[in-house]
C-alpha cells in the first residue's frame, strides 16, 4: 500500500538509552564536569536532528541528594541540542544492573563469548539478584518515560540495556507508540536461550510496537528465538501472538557522513594532520581505533601484525600501527584483565621488533577528541578493524568518511554488522586467523592506487548514503505506520 510519510512535520521523539551522550564526572560537590560518551550508539543518535528530541538516560555518576539532582538536571538539559534528561541510579543498582547483568551477562552472550566462565557458580548464584536488579533499572527508566510522556510522543528504547523497558512502558500506556532497537547482534537462537532470563526478556522486547536490528540476520535470529523459545508463530512481518503482532525488521545505522567531512577542513584539524604527517613521515600508518573491548579483538589484531613483522622483517623500520584504545566499563574484571593482557602484548612486541628511535605499535589507553580523530583518520594508509563480533562498527564508516583524498584500505572483519554493507570495498577477514589477517596486511600495505581507489569509491558512496539521519527516520516512519496499521487491523 501507500507509505505513510511523517517526516515533514517535527515530530517528538523520546529517546531512551542506559548511555547519554554526555556523562557526568563529579568534579567537588555539586559541580560536574559533562564529557562526550564514546561508542556506536551515541555517534549514531548524535547524528539525529530532523526530530524534536528528548534524551532519556542513565546520567552516569552517583548523585544520591535531591538537590544535587536537579543542579545535573539542569546542566544536561543545556548542554546539548538534544535536551538531556537524567536518569539516577544507585551504586548498588549500577553495580548490579549496568557492571553485572548488562556488561558481564548479556553483552558477552549476545557477541557470542558466552556466560562468564571463571567464577562460574558464583556467577550463577548471583544472576537472580542481577536480574532483579535490571528490572529494577529499567522500571525507573520508564518512571523517568512516564513523566516526560506527552501524548503523540515517540518512545524509541535503545540497546540490550533496556529490553524490559517496553514492557513496562506499555503496561502503564498501552497507547504509548514504543520502539526498540538493538545495537549488538541478537544472536543464534541456540545461544539466547542459555539465558535464565530468556523467556522474559523476549516477551518484554516483543510488547513494542516496532522492534528493529542492524542487519537481516540478526532480526531473524531474534525470530526463531521467539519461535523456538516461546513457541510463536514467525510471519513475514514479525511476530504473532494472540492476534497482536509485533514488527521486526533490519535498520542499518549509519553515520552523519557530512559532520566528518566537513571537519576535514577546519584549521584545527589541518594543524593535526600536519603535525601526524611530518611525525609518521617515511613511514605507512595503521589506524585501529576501538574500545577497549573483548569483542573487538585487539589481541588478535596485535599478534596479526606482529605476525606480519615476523614475515617481512624489510617492513619493520617503514610500517606502525596507532592503537588508541579508550578504557570502557572499567569496573567488570574482565575489562580489566584485557587491560593487562593488551599492555603485556604490546610491550613484547616493541621490545622485539623496536629500535632506539621507533617501535612498531603506538598503543594509547584514551580517546581523541573529534577533530583528532578526523585528522588521523584521513591521514592513515589501512584501517583495522578485527572485531570479533560488532553489531555495526561505526568506526569504519568513519574512515571511510575521511578517505576522500588518500584513498586508504580498510581491513574489517567479517564479524562485523558493517562486512555486509561495506564488504565490496574492504579485505574482509577472519580474525581469528592471524596468518590470514597478517597477509591481509600485506596486501593492503602494497596495493595499487587503482584498486584502492575503486575500493574506497565503493564504500564512500555507500557510507554517505546510508546515514544516521536517514536510519532514525526510516525507523520512526516505520514506527507510525505500523501503528497506523494496527488502528486499521482492529476497526476491521
Ligand atoms: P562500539 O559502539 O562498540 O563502541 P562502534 O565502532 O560502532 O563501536 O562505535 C564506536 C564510536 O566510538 C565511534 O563513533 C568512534 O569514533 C568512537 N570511539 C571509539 N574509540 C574511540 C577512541 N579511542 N577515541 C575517540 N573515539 C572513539
Ligand atoms: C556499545 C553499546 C552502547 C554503549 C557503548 C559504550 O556501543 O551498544 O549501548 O553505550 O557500547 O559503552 P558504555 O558501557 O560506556 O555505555
Amino acid at each position: 500500500g501507500e507509505r505513510l510519510d511523517f517526516r515533514a512535520s517535527k515530530q517528538r521523539l523520546l529517546v531512551v538509552a542506559n548511555r547519554l551522550p554526555v556523562s557526568a564526572v563529579r568534579h567537588g560537590e555539586d559541580s560536574w564536569q559533562l564529557e562526550m560518551s564514546v561508542g556506536g550508539l551515541v555517534t549514531a543518535l548524535l547524528g539525529v536532528k530532523e526530530f524534536d528530541t528528548r534524551w532519556i538516560g542513565w546520567a552516569g555518576v552517583n548523585v544520591p541528594d535531591e538537590i544535587g539532582q536537579k543542579a545535573l538536571a539542569k546542566a544536561l538539559d543545556e548542554k546539548l541540542m538534544q535536551r538531556c534528561i537524567p536518569v539516577f541510579l544507585d551504586e548498588e543498582v549500577v553495580h548490579q544492573y549496568y557492571n553485572g547483568y548488562c556488561n558481564n551477562i548479556l553483552w558477552p552472550l549476545f557477541h557470542y563469548i558466552g556466560l562468564p566462565q571463571e567464577d562460574r557458580l558464583a556467577t550463577t548464584r548471583s544472576f537472580q539478584s542481577q536480574f532483579d536488579a535490571y528490572k529494577k533499572a529499567n522500571q525507573l527508566f520508564a518512571d523517568v518515560v512516564n513523566e516526560h510522556y506527552e501524548e503523540g510522543d515517540v518512545v524509541w528504547c535503545h540497546d540490550y540495556h533496556l529490553m524490559f523497558l517496553p514492557k513496562c512502558l506499555k503496561e502503564r500506556n498501552s497507547k504509548m507508540k514504543v520502539g526498540w532497537f538493538l545495537h549488538t547482534p541478537f544472536p543464534s537462537s541456540e545461544i539466547h536461550r542459555m539465558l535464565p532470563s530468556r523467556l522474559e526478556l523476549l516477551r518484554s522486547v516483543l510488547a513494542a510496537d516496532l522492534v528493529g536490528f542492524h542487519t537481516y540476520d540478526y532480526a531473524r535470529h531474534f525470530v526463531s528465538a521467539c519461535t523456538r523459545i516461546l513457541g510463536l508463530e514467525g510471519t513475514p512481518e514479525g511476530v504473532e501472538d494472540q492476534g497482536k503482532l509485533t514488527r521486526i525488521a533490519a535498520f542499518p545505522v549509519g553515520i552523519d557522513s557530512e559532520r566528518f567531512i566537513k571537519a576535514l577542513e577546519l584549521p584545527e584539524v589541518q594543524d593535526h594532520m600536519k603535525v601526524l604527517k611530518q611525525r609518521f613521515a617515511g613511514r605507512k600508518v595503521m589506524l585501529g581505533v576501538d574500545r577497549l573491548d573483548m569483542i573487538k579483538g585487539i589481541p588478535q589484531k596485535i599478534l596479526a601484525f606482529e605476525k606480519f613483522l615476523e614475515e617481512n622483517p624489510n617492513w619493520c623500520n617503514k610500517v606502525v600501527l596507532l592503537q588508541i584504545a579508550v578504557p570502557t566499563r572499567t569496573d567488570v574484571p574482565e575489562y580489566q584483565k584485557l587491560t593487562s593482557q593488551v599492555h603485556e602484548i604490546v610491550g613484547r612486541i616493541n621490545g622485539r621488533f623496536g629500535s632506539l628511535t621507533a617501535v612498531p605499535i603506538h598503543h594509547l589507553d584514551r580517546s581523541l577528541d573529534f577533530h583528532e580523530l578526523c585528522a588521523l583518520y584521513a591521514v592513515t594508509d589501512v584501517a583495522l578493524v578485527t572485531s570479533l563480533r560488532d553489531g555495526m562498527n561505526l568506526v569504519s564508516y568513519e574512515y571511510v568518511a575521511c578517505q576522500e583524498s588518500k584513498k586508504g584500505v580498510l581491513i574489517l572483519s567479517e564479524f562485523a554488522g558493517a562486512a555486509q554493507s561495506l564488504g565490496a570495498g574492504a579485505i574482509l577477514v577472519n580474525p581469528w586467523n592471524v596468518t590470514e589477517v597478517a597477509s591481509s596486511i600485506g596486501y593492503a600495505l602494497n596495493m595499487p592506487a587503482d584498486e584502492r581507489e575503486k575500493r574506497h569509491h565503493h564504500n564512500f558512496k555507500h557510507v554517505i548514503s546510508h546515514t544516521a539521519q536517514e536510519w532514525a527516520a526510516t525507523f520512526v516512519s516505520e514506527l507510525n505506520v505500523t501503528i497506523v496499521e494496527a488502528q486499521l487491523r482492529t476497526r476491521q
